[in-house]
């Protein structure tokens, strides 16, 4: 595995992290013609700013690094992303803690190694970038590990696909699960009818390469069953339904839900979690040809609710309908569903506040304070019952759309509820899976969201490995 961190150094940079609060004592020690420099190139303390301070014989003697006050931090705690694209090639070091502490420290440090993260597959990237040593207080190896699960899947979000389709998605899921020696199966093609999957057949059975359902079991069996169900839509042109182009160009990454639950299952497995994890990732392109699914189409779901097609661009939560029911069936402890299901979650909270929906309130205050805790927000939106009687089929007992303009995200969780009975608790995540421009920790392109907080979150209900 790649070393993310550079090695120790006596000689690395030291940076130091600077409050409007700090500042006074901090310029009080730093040798006189370093602070009178930074005074005179108007550093001013504020979040994000940087000064770079020249030592006698102008060479770098270190970095100064503006941040918020300690609240304000929480906002924005992987801001020290913001030091990759500015700072010289060369080895860094942070000289003290910012305000917030270890924690924040930890944060930071991330936010520093995300932002290091560059799709180089198809042009690739010799410009040096700064590397930064780990501070001593923290777990490196831990840190590594988090930054690699979420590369992997940026990488698979990344890539177009040409190079990408259920075929390959297929192969690096089980190149994840070989890597960690869980168990694997694939279901593929009409073999997903033979087993009892009829959605998963009828929204991928037009594509070029087959619809399947890969299915991975890593851990203890006697412990907490964990199961993440991740939408692996490889392609989603809407179908019959076909989208304009505006939106279709970004599709290659409808399978952001997958990549979500692979990375993950990844940190939770390299972490070696005491956990029972199972992986369900139905894999699918939503293609149009002469044996595409309809408008107006009923199919039997494993579930064995019937479901009329009102759009075949509500492709996401079919595919999930059916590896819903074979994960609740087991009575998992906890299921978490990701997927870029709805574009009507990016209108109400945007691309970088994922909307979460779960019916139990302990586990929903949970995953937003680990949310805050690890500088991955996310925001509860309701099941709201009312809403039920609008994915009513008329002669099915279910549609997969409302047919009106309202409360889409809602309306599709829904959906996705009727197919979950039996499961302890569980929670779904509407993810964008992309960042439009570039942020700390978020270079632009494919992203996830959601995995850090909930490997937060499963670590402290399920206990660490000793
Ligand atoms: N993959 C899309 C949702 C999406 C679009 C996510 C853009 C992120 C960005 C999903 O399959 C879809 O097409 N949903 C439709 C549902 C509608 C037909 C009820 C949507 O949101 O428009
Ligand atoms: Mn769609
Ligand atoms: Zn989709």
């Amino acid at each position: 595995m790649p070393k993310l961190f550079a090695a120790p150094s006596k000689l690395a940079i030291p940076v130091w992290f600077v409050t409007k609060e700090t500042w006074p004592a901090l310029r009080d020690k730093l040798p006189k013609r370093q602070s009178a420099f930074a005074v005179a190139s108007a550093f001013a303390p504020k979040a994000g700013t940087h000064c770079l301070l020249p030592d006698t014989d102008g060479s770098l003697a270190g970095v100064l690094f503006g941040l918020a006050g300690e609240e304000a931090a929480w906002r924005d705690a992987l801001i020290a992303g913001r030091l990759v694209p500015v700072l010289p090639e060369g080895t860094y070091r942070f000289a003290n803690e910012p305000p917030g502490g270890l924690p924040a420290l930890e944060l930071a440090t991330l936010g520093w190694l995300l932002s290091t993260y560059r799709f180089t597959r198809y042009k690739p990237n010799s410009s040096k970038q700064p590397r930064l040593v780990a501070p001593d207080s923290l777990d490196a190896a831990r840190l590594e590990q988090m930054a690699e699960a979420q590369f992997l899947a940026r990488d698979l979000v990344n890539t177009p696909t040409n190079d990408m389709g259920p075929d390959a998605l297929e192969a690096a899921a089980l190149a994840l699960a070989k890597q960690f020696k869980a168990k694997a199966t694939v279901i593929r093609g009409d073999k997903l009818l033979d087993q009892n999957f009829p959605l998963i057949h009828a929204v991928g059975r037009a594509g070029a390469q087959a619809p399947r359902l890969v299915d991975f079991v890593w851990g203890p069996a006697k412990g907490p069953k964990v199961t993440l169900v991740g939408k692996g839509v490889c392609f989603d042109t809407g179908g019959l339904d076909i989208k304009p182009s505006s939106a279709m160009l970004l599709m290659k990454k409808d399978m952001a839900g997958a990549a979500t639950a692979m990375a993950l299952a990844r940190m939770i497995m390299a972490a070696e979690l005491p956990v029972r994890l199972r992986v369900l990732l139905p894999i699918v392109e939503n293609s149009i040809a002469g044996n595409a699914f309809r408008p107006g189409d009923i199919y039997p779901s494993r579930k064995g609710h019937t479901v009329e097609i009102g759009n075949t661009d509500a492709e996401g939560r079919l595919i999930l309908a059916d590896a819903l029911a074979l994960g609740d069936a087991e009575s998992p402890d906890l299921m978490f569903v990701f997927a870029t299901l709805t574009g009507a979650a990016r209108v109400a909270l945007g691309p970088d506040l994922p909307p979460f929906f779960t019916m139990d309130d302990g586990l929903a205050q949970e995953i937003a304070q680990h949310g805050t805790a690890v500088a991955d927000p996310v925001w509860r939106l309701p099941l709201w019952e009312p809403y039920d009687s609008l994915i009513e089929g008329k002669i099915s007992t279910i549609n997969n759309v409302s047919n009106g303009p309202f409360a889409g995200s809602i309306t599709a969780a829904l959906f996705l509820r009727r197919f979950i009975e039996k499961a302890r608790a569980w929670a779904h995540f509407d993810i964008y899976g992309w960042n439009p421009s570039t942020k700390p920790g978020k270079p632009e392109g494919g992203d996830i969201q959601t995995a850090r907080l909930l490997f937060d979150l499963i670590e402290a209900r399920c206990g660490k490995a000793t």
